[in-house]
């Protein structure tokens, strides 16, 4: 089976939705959660983090966005679970997720979108490695 990396963003967190989002990861059929810490990011795990985007106009604004609060930082473990996170998440617009999904849900700010989870298997084992290193 795959591990994916999944932060609960500071949007997230502040408006009480921890319970709800990691609700429906963990009623996934066989999907457990191996890890979960609630933490505050710095600035040079920001930059590792979403380092595939800096220069482009929205990285600053992400990156104190992603600093303006904790997070909740989770591994997910189980079948195609990176791309069936990515696919209970929705589309990086909120407004453009369909209803069902937690962006659809809950979201309307693109910056504000609730949730990360790793793109691909390279990406997962990427992020992995910053946010839980003695796990990998
Ligand atoms: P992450 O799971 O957070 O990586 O989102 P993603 O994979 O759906 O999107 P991507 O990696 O392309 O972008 C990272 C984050 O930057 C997004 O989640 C958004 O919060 C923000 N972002 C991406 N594109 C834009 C944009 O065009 N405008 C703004 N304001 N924010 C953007
Ligand atoms: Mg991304």
């Amino acid at each position: 089976s795959e591990r994916t990396l999944v932060l609960l963003k500071p949007d997230a967190v502040r408006r009480g939705l921890i319970g709800e989002i990691i609700g429906r990861i963990e009623r996934k059929a066989g999907w457990t959660i191996s890890a979960l810490e609630l933490r505050s990011l710095d600035q040079a795990t920001l930059e590792q983090h979403y380092g595939e985007h800096q220069g482009k106009p929205f990285y600053e604004p992400l990156v104190a966005f992603m600093a303006s609060g904790p997070v909740v930082a989770l591994v997910v473990e189980g079948e195609r679970v990176i791309e069936g996170v990515r696919a209970l998440a929705g589309p990086t617009d909120p407004i453009a997720a369909a209803p069902g999904s937690i962006r659809g849900d809950f979201g309307v700010i693109v910056r504000e979108n609730l949730i990360h989870a790793s793109d691909s298997a390279e990406s997962a084992e990427r992020e992995l490695k910053i946010f839980f290193p003695s796990a990998v």
